[in-house]
């Protein structure tokens, strides 16, 4: 046995993040920790790691107990964490950032640690170059970094938490041949991911984790997706969207000829034009960078267009618009505010949160409970700071604020990106339900089958414009598959 965790427990205040955890992964193999947001996965690394102590358990190196007081001595231990790509410092290059923080820099020879750590990169088959500054480099690359970093400091155990979460899907192979490699080579890999289908064709065994305890450890071999999932959830879990067919009512909402700036000048969205009725969920199918976020923004009013027209039918008095973001840590939530707080961010002005021109704290706190209840947000409390949440309890919030008050439109716009299957269930089945009770949704994802599975129709966005509209129950995949990668399906 390379690694042994033996009853680790670990609590915040009365919150048991951790509770009686054990499972032990040999030498040279990959094991998976697979569970849902709020698990207790990054906490549990942070113990393996250095940052956390355990209340209660042991851990062993090679069947001898071990004191993992710090990060330094995790490092002396041999291990490593690979973090993602924001703890690299940008304006340094490649070697520097390899080196920072264990050579003392008045007897460095920056050359010769550029050609060992360039040997270093060969002789692991991760290509890079040393003099780059890493601020120009694809995330994909600064995670090579990453993972060089925690090998040039002798790491034989890397942990990776959630490393595929920001890649493309070229990258995620190349990371997948590189961990295999690793493997090979004698290390051993703890790979923290959501997508199970990752974990049964990379891992040798996996350890499910549910509110904090292993409920399964298993080879990959002996299980199938659909197993791992109900292991997580704990409960039979539909990865298919069960949607009846919709009957869509009026048209209330139109674009017409839109057309808004992009980042460098060039036109973002290019003579967009459609319609959306009630009970509708309009998909918009494409690659990630085709004018998806900047038409998605207009829509909602925080980004100005440049031409065109955006209106509701005259008939829909509200005009009521709920808007999921991509970024919710950026744009969807005040991190350093609690759940309650950020439930009233829109409303915080109005009756009954505020009245003579005063906060209204029980009234606030009254609303916050109901709010977590009805979208199972789950935290010790309504004062718990948004920071605090997993991913899939931060976006709950940003639903439960967004959908208050029955917008007639909602633009959701990646709503389940980097959410575990449980809680991207919870928010399909949300948004189906909003759907129903009338609402027009303009769903936006880079995930194809998902745009498949929530959509009455769909637009495939190519280069900032509609190259068609299609309707969901007769398209097939192929055909939209070649819509987003040429914005044509003929020849
Ligand atoms: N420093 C902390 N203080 C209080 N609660 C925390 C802290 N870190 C994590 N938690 C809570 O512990 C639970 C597990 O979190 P985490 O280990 O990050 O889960 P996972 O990585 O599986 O999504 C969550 O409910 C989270 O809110
Ligand atoms: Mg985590």
């Amino acid at each position: 046995m390379y690694l042994r965790l033996e009853k680790i427990s670990k609590r915040f205040n009365s919150f048991v993040a951790n509770e009686n955890i054990s499972f032990s992964v040999d030498a040279g193999k990959i094991h998976a920790i697979l569970g849902e947001n709020g698990a207790g996965k990054t906490t549990l690394m942070n113990i393996i790691s250095g940052l956390y102590q355990p209340d209660t358990g042991k851990i062993y190196l090679e069947d001898k107990p071990v004191k993992i007081t710090s990060p330094n001595e995790a490092i002396k231990l041999g291990i490593g964490m690979v973090y993602q790509h924001f703890m690299l410092v940008p304006q340094l290059t490649v070697a520097e950032n390899i080196i920072l923080g264990i050579e003392n820099s008045w007897r460095l020879n920056l050359r010769q640690k550029q050609q060992e750590i360039a040997a270093l990169s060969q002789a692991y088959g991760l290509e890079i170059d040393p003099a780059a500054k890493v601020e120009n480099l694809p995330v994909g690359i600064q995670q090579r970094v990453e993972i060089l970093k925690v090998l040039y400091r002798q790491a034989k155990l890397l942990i990776l938490d959630e490393p595929t979460a920001v890649l493309t899907l070229t990258e995620i192979e190349s990371l997948i041949n590189i961990l295999r490699q690793l493997a090979a080579a004698g290390n051993t890999i703890i790979f923290i991911s959501h997508k199970l289908e990752e974990v049964i064709n990379l891992c040798d065994t996996v350890t499910v984790l549910r509110r904090g305890k292993v409920v399964a450890t298993k080879t990959t071999k002996e299980v199938t997706i659909q197993q791992l999932a109900e292991l997580m959830v704990g409960q039979e879990v539909a990865l298919q969207v069960n949607k009846s067919a919709s009957i869509t009512g009026e048209v209330i909402f139109s674009v017409q000829n839109l057309q808004v700036a992009g980042d460098r000048g060039i036109p973002a969205v290019r003579n967009v034009s459609f319609e959306l009725r009630a009970r509708e969920i309009l998909g918009i199918a494409g690659v990630d960078g085709n004018g998806q976020r900047e038409l998605a923004d207009a829509i909602a009013g925080v980004r100005s267009i440049i031409n065109g027209k955006i209106e509701f039918k005259s008939f829909c008095i509200r005009q009521r618009i709920g808007y999921i973001p991509e970024d919710r840590q950026k744009m969807g939530l005040v991190l350093q505010f609690s759940i309650a707080q950020n439930l009233i961010l829109k409303a915080f002005k109005n009756l009954p949160f505020c009245r003579h021109f005063l906060l209204q704290p029980p009234a606030i706190k009254n609303h916050a409970q109901v709010a977590m209840a009805e979208f199972d947000i789950r935290a010790t409390g309504e004062d718990i700071k948004v920071r605090q949440l997993s991913g899939g309890n931060q976006q709950k919030v940003v639903l439960a604020r967004e959908l208050a008050g029955e917008p007639d439109l909602i633009v959701a716009m990646q709503p389940t990106r980097g959410l575990d299957v449980g809680a991207t269930a919870a928010i399909h089945s949300r948004l189906l339900v909003e759907r129903d009770r009338g609402a027009a949704i303009l769903y936006i994802s880079t995930e194809l089958e998902e745009v498949m599975a929530m959509s009455d129709r769909i637009a495939v966005m190519y280069r900032g414009e509609f190259v068609a509209i299609l309707d969901a129950q007769t398209v097939t995949i192929e055909e939209i598959g070649l819509l987003m990668a040429r914005g044509t399906c003929r020849g």
